[in-house]
């Protein structure tokens, strides 16, 4: 199949690029407007492929979305491009709104007059995928998991953008016939995560000597996902799901912020001991908590268990251990990003 991936040069989309590349048959034009969340080093590995394309563009510009789309010709539509960061969305929401709500309805409009003039077969297989975050059912208390049927309350401008965007491609589903398929997924991390993120954020801070700022008390729970298991649920969804259904991804790994940092510390010390043989725990600072910050996410994935085959390959520890080790090997893809003031402090409001 022909897939037009937006977000391709990001930490998910690039991991669903390299992954379709080097695991399936599949055709691949990755659209990306290469902020500053977007670097094309994520994808260089897969770039001399001839199943592999790749064009600069933004997703609220309709004429180059249209463009874009009527050349590759597209069976599926994944579309992960959008603003990602929560204390970024404290700081500045306008961009979020802009890119999460208008650019996902830029996509849906070009999708849906392109998907017009399709022939019966091609517009019966044809699918857009919309790629979201469990953020969007707010947060839970010590108890439950978010299903499915979870009722949204986002509470972050990111969230609620996302959100937002969720319900126009639900709307695009009911209202046009468009074959929409929408996943919500628990945190990532992995290889090519960008370095304001928590994970990346204390590998970089730790083998700097520098303080590790810990939200509160770190207590906040999440529950993380390996960016490879997310990327096969993703394939699963498109070339298998149901059209017009939602699909929760997870990892079954709910851990307490604090209990993920120490993790990473415990592995560094083992693979790259501090030279003065203290402990990289020693370094962990707490620092004022972001406003609103969410208690707990956690997801019931049995439905893409159940219907789609889709478990998760990796447990925390085995990707965890991956994850720490690809930063260790690959600080020349980081270190520039972190000399461009990457790893600030964001979202105090
Ligand atoms: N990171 C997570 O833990 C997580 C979890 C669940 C869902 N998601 C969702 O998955 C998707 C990808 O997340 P990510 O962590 O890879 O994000 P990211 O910030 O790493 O990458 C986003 C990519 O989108 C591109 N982009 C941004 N604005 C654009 C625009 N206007 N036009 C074209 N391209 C644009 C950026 O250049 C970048 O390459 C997002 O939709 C996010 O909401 C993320």
């Amino acid at each position: 199949m022909r897939i037009f991936v937006t977000g391709g040069a990001g930490f998910i989309g690039s991991a669903l690029v390299r992954h379709l590349i080097e695991h399936s048959e599949h055709e691949v034009l990755n659209f990306d407007k290469l902020t500053y969340a977007g670097t094309l080093s994520t994808v260089e590995r897969v770039a001399s492929s001839n199943r592999y394309c790749f064009v600069q563009g933004d997703i609220c510009d309709a004429d180059a979305v249209r463009t874009a789309i009527a050349e590759f010709r597209p069976d599926v539509i994944t579309h992960l491009a959008a603003e990602s960061h929560v204390d970024r969305s404290i700081d500045g929401p306008g961009a979020f709104v802009q890119t999460n709500v208008v650019g996902t309805y830029t996509m849906l409009a070009e999708a849906r007059a392109y998907w017009l003039a399709l022939d019966d077969a091609a517009k019966a297989a044809f699918r857009f995928h919309h790629i979201s975050t469990d953020e969007v059912y707010g947060s839970l208390g010590e108890d439950g998991l978010f299903t499915e049927d979870t009722h949204y309350d986002p509470r972050s401008p990111y969230s609620a953008s996302k959100a937002g965007s969720d319900h126009l491609v639900s709307a695009w589903g009911h209202t046009y016939g468009l074959p929409v398929l929408i996943t919500n997924c628990s945190n990532n991390y992995g290889p090519y995560h960008f370095p304001e993120k928590l994970i990346p954020l204390m590998i970089v801070k730790a083998l700097a000597g520098e303080p590790l700022p810990v939200y509160g008390a770190g207590d906040q729970v999440r529950d993380w996902l390996f960016v490879e298991d997310h990327v096969r649920a993703l394939q699963a969804v498109f070339e298998r799901g149901q059209v017009g259904r939602t699909y929760n991804v997870g990892g079954h790994n709910e851990k307490q912020n604090i209990e993920v940092v120490r993790t990473v510390c415990a592995i560094l010390d083992r693979l790259r001991p501090r030279a003065d043989g203290a402990l990289y725990a020693t370094q962990i600072t707490s620092v004022a908590d972001r406003p609103g910050h969410d208690k707990r996410y956690a997801i019931d994935a049995t439905r893409i268990g159940d219907e789609l085959g889709w478990h998760p390959q990796e447990t925390f520890e085995s990707g965890i251990e991956k994850t720490v080790r690809w930063y260790l090997d690959n600080e020349s893809w980081w270190r520039p990003l972190v000399a461009a003031k990457a790893a600030e402090r964001r979202g105090i409001a």
